[in-house]
């Protein structure tokens, strides 16, 4: 036995001992603490005599994927790599390595074997289904407009792209190899050769398996960023990210147990108000489970209505809502936090009225009345229309859903604006002016009624400069006012 081994039996033994303490104290505190306990895990006695030859030989081979493993919390369990790693006879991707049946894919059903919590919540999440996404708006583009199927039948863009956030649909070649068109791939919602959906290391990175790496906020950020989604940018320009960044040293983040106003309280991590536990809650790995709207589409809408539509019964976004403000309460009162709530319905409900809804009847009417082709993105109006709901309608929505008041005004409703009136509104005209002088007139006609009824509601009149006399002065004078002070 190497100098090693002998430190792991060690540990392994320490560590049985700790779950029987820790075991002995969960009996005898019995129901103090409503949160529903986390699970404790049993450390194998000792290393299988399978994981013991992987690990001896992988040692050389390659050292850093041996030493990250004997950091691992499943090092000092004695989980080793055959424990993951092993595969069935009919497993798909089965191979026969050094006399044994593996895999190189971990999928969900691989870790359940040991936590089948946090696969069962995962699996009924929205991050599951995201490998899901052929068809949408947004492959066309990777497929078709930005790709071609040039890498064996595959988009490029959408292999190197889409699928390494959303997760590939990956497929094993005749002789057991996974398909390079497929794999290396660690997207979110993954679909697996077993079939499960999702892969674990999309924010678990191997072989450390570390929670301290899955708490900060760059876990997520590998997907959550940039022009249609920047919940990471969103976050860094918040109080909550600018506390982090300045006390991180403070966050304990190491800890096994991690409470918000109880192992820490200097900042909220991504993973605290969507996923940890608080004193109430349990820890969830379901992260739609504490928010109440949708801000993806173009016209947000509550989580659960597309369900209840459909006649499925769901967690309602009251009870989404009360979880996330339970987790709120960990740091803020509860009249501060009910007053920061209608502050964001009221954002999502401006750009629903104001913007969404007129935009999304407008492109409806083009092509309900074929004055736009049914191919998507061949006109300049799609482009404009996508861009003011995928993007900047999403980024103003983020802003105000997570604190970040740029994202919400400079790239998010100022962007919104200018879209809808210096651009979709005038292509909406062209395009009325054109059919009418290609001889369909009737639909221009009712094109143009459409707009009017649009932009004469009260919101948009001080475009059309029909606004009341007495708001027109009421605002000059504030204007004067305002020039007075400035120029003191
Ligand atoms: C006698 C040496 C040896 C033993 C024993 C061994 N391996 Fe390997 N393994 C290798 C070598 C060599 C490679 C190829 C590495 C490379 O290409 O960099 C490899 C590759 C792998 C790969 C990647 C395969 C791929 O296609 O990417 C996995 C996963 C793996 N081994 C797991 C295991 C597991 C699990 C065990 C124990 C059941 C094990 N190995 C036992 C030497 C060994
Ligand atoms: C807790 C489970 C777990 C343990 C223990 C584990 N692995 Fe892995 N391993 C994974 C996961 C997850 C992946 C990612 C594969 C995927 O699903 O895409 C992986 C990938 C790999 C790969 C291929 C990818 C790469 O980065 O090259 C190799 C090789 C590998 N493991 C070797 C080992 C060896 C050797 C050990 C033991 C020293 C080990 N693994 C222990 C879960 C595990
Ligand atoms: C054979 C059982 C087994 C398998 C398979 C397994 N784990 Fe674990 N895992 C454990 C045990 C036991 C612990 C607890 C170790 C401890 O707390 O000391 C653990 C702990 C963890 C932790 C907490 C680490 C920390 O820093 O506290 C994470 C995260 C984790 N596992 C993820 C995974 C993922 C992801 C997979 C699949 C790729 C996986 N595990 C597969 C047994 C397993
Ligand atoms: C950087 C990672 C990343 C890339 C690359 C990416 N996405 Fe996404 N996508 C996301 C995230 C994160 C969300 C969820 C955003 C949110 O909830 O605000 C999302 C949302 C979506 C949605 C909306 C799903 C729903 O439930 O409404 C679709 C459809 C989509 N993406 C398709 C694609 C396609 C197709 C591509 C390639 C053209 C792509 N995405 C590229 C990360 C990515
Ligand atoms: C979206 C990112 C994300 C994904 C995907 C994810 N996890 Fe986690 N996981 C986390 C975070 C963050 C924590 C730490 C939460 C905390 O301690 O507050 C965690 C904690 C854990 C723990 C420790 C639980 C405990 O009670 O201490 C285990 C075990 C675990 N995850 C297993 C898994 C498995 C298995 C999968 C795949 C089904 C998975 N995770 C997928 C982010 C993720
Ligand atoms: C590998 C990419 C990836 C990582 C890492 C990732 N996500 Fe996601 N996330 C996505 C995609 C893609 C979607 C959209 C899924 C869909 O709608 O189909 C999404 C959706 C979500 C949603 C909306 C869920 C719902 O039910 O509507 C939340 C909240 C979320 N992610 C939070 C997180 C948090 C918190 C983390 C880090 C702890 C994280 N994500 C890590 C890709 C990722
Ligand atoms: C202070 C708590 C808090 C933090 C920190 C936080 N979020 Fe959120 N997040 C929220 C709230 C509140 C909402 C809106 C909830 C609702 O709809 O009721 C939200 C919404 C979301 C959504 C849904 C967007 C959609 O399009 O529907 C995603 C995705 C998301 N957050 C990801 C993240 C990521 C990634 C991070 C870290 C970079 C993060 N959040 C940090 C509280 C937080
Ligand atoms: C772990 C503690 C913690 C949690 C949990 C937390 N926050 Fe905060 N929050 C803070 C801190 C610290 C600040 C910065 C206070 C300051 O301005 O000095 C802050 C600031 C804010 C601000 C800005 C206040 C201002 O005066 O500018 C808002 C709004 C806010 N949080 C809302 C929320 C909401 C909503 C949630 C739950 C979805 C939440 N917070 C969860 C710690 C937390």
């Amino acid at each position: 036995m190497d100098a090693y081994s002998a430190v792991r039996m060690k540990i392994g033994r320490l560590l049985s001992l700790f779950f029987i303490f820790s075991s002995f104290f969960l009996v005898l505190s019995g129901n103090v603490n409503a949160a529903p306990k986390p699970h404790i895990l049993k450390p194998f006695a000792s290393l299988s005599k399978e994981s013991q030859e992987c690990a001896a030989c992988h040692k050389e081979k390659n050292p850093s994927i041996y030493a990250q493993w004997g950091r691992s919390k499943h090092y000092g369990a004695n989980v080793g790599c055959f424990e993951c790693h092993s595969a069935d006879k009919g497993d798909k991707d089965a191979i026969t390595h050094e006399g044994q049946l593996i895999s190189v894919i971990v999928s969900p059903t691989d870790c359940a074997q040991c936590h089948s919590a946090e696969v069962d919540e995962f699996t009924k999440s929205h991050h599951a289904k995201a490998g899901q996404i052929m068809g949408s708006l947004d492959n066309m583009l990777a497929e078709v407009v930005e790709g071609a199927l040039t890498f064996h039948g595959e988009s490029p863009a959408a292999v190197n792209g889409c699928w390494q956030c959303h997760g590939s649909e990956v497929k094993v070649l005749p002789n057991g190899d996974l398909d390079p068109t497929t794999w290396p791939n660690t997207g979110i919602g993954r679909i697996n050769p077993d079939g499960s959906l999702g892969a674990c290391t999309a924010c678990h990175q191997r072989h450390e398996f570390s929670v301290e790496q899955a708490r900060r906020p760059e876990a997520c950020g590998k997907c959550h960023l940039g022009p249609d989604h920047p919940q990471k940018e969103v976050y860094e320009e918040s109080k909550h990210g600018i506390n982090f960044y300045a006390n991180v040293d403070r966050m304990n983040l190491d800890s096994a147990k991690w409470i918000p106003g109880e192992d820490y309280d200097a900042a909220p991590t991504c993973a605290t108000c969507h996923m940890s536990a608080t004193r109430e809650l349990a820890l969830t790995h379901d992260v739609g489970d504490r928010i109440s709207w949708t801000l993806r589409p173009a016209i947000s809408e509550k989580i659960d209505a597309k369900s209840l539509a459909a006649g499925k019964e769901v967690k309602s976004w009251e009870a989404r809502r009360a979880d996330m403000q339970n987790v709120c309460e960990s740091c803020h009162s509860k009249s501060m936090i009910d007053s920061f709530y209608q502050q964001f319905d009221s954002l999502v409900n401006l750009y629903n009225d104001k913007f969404a809804r007129p935009g999304a009847g407008l492109m409806k009417f083009l092509k309900e009345n074929e004055l736009i082709t049914a191919q998507p993105f061949d006109e300049k109006i799609e482009w404009t229309w996508f861009y003011l709901w995928h993007h900047e309608g999403r980024r103003a929505r983020h802003g105000a859903a997570m604190q970040a008041p740029d994202y919400t005004q400079w790239h998010g409703m100022y962007e919104v604006a200018e879209r809808f009136y210096m651009e979709l509104i005038p292509e909406f005209e062209e395009i009325l002016h054109k059919a009418e002088v290609a001889g369909k007139k009737e639909q221009a006609e009712a094109g143009r009624k459409m707009l009017e009824e649009v932009l004469s509601r009260p919101e948009h009149a001080w475009f059309t400069g029909k606004e009341p006399e007495e708001v027109k002065a009421a605002r000059k004078k504030a204007q004067k006012e305002f020039q007075r002070r400035y120029l003191q």
